[in-house]
């Protein structure tokens, strides 16, 4: 469904990305790991042209090169950035139809798409008319998930839904997102919590320093002796406290 090739990213001197490239089957779960500063957002952003990059980003076809932010949510990408870039000062339910706003604008009716979010997220349905800058910080995931589920997106591309989050709503996010992989949504994940990312994708792809070190079924990267060591080793330690 989607093929990156050869991507590179450079911000000035550094290069972020070197040569990274995956494809992603339809339906399928991919989860992309690494330490922090691997590359793994710039990856992201690269393949969105968020940030200028070089290599060849091919959905279902279609080169991707040169097209408007729009243009990628109109083919069904859609991101779900790190630190969810929700509008604070707006209602939950104000946020939620800005996600669906080009829709909107084509003439498309939202409400079956909001009572579909607010039926995996009763929270954010008990919480609409409450603003956004107050919801607790897994709420604002869950808030920022939605928001992107309204632009009915067929790859749906998630930067650390974990991050900050107690266990109990990490288990939650990763329910919904099940849940949204059984619906046939295709998720590219990038997670620093490799331990959730690969219970829950079908492939891995480790990221380092801004190559792909290892890539493989998610099963045998779970008892990878390399990612149990730099990966699940130090999570089930940090866990046990
Ligand atoms: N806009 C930018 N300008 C300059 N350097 C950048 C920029 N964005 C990222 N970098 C650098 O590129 C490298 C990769 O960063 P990136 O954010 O992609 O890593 P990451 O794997 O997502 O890390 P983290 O797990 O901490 O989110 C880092 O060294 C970072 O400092
Ligand atoms: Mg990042």
């Amino acid at each position: 469904m989607l093929l990156v090739e050869r991507l590179c990213v450079r911000y000035g001197p550094l290069e972020a990305v070197r040569g990274v490239g995956f494809a992603l089957r339809e339906g399928e779960a991919l989860a992309l790991i690494g330490p922090n500063g691997a590359g793994k957002t710039s990856v992201l952003r690269g393949l969105l042209g968020l940030a200028r990059a070089e290599g060849r980003v091919v959905l279902e076809g279609q080169e991707l090169k040169g097209r408007s932010p729009e243009a990628l949510l109109r083919l069904g990408l859609v991101l779900v950035p790190e630190g969810r870039a929700l509008f604070p000062g707006l209602s939950v339910e104000d946020n939620l139809l800005l996600g669906g706003f080009t829709r909107f604008r084509r003439g498309e009716n939202l409400g079956p798409d909001l009572e579909r979010v607010y039926a995996l997220f009763p929270r954010l349905k008990e919480r609409r008319r409450q603003l956004a800058g107050t919801l607790s910080g897994g709420e604002q995931q869950m808030l920022a998930i939605g928001r992107a589920l309204m632009a009915r997106p067929r790859i749906l591309l998630l930067d650390e839904p974990s991050l900050g989050l107690a266990p109990l709503m990490v288990r939650e996010i990763y329910r919904i997102l099940a849940e949204l992989k059984r619906q046939g949504v295709t998720l590219l994940l990038v997670e620093q919590n490799a331990k959730m990312a690969l219970s829950l994708a079908d492939r891995g792809l480790v990221l380092e320093a801004g190559e792909v070190a290892l890539e493989g079924p998610a099963e045998l990267l779970r008892q990878d002796r390399r990612v149990v060591e730099a990966y699940l080793g130090l999570a089930r330690e940090v866990e046990e406290g």
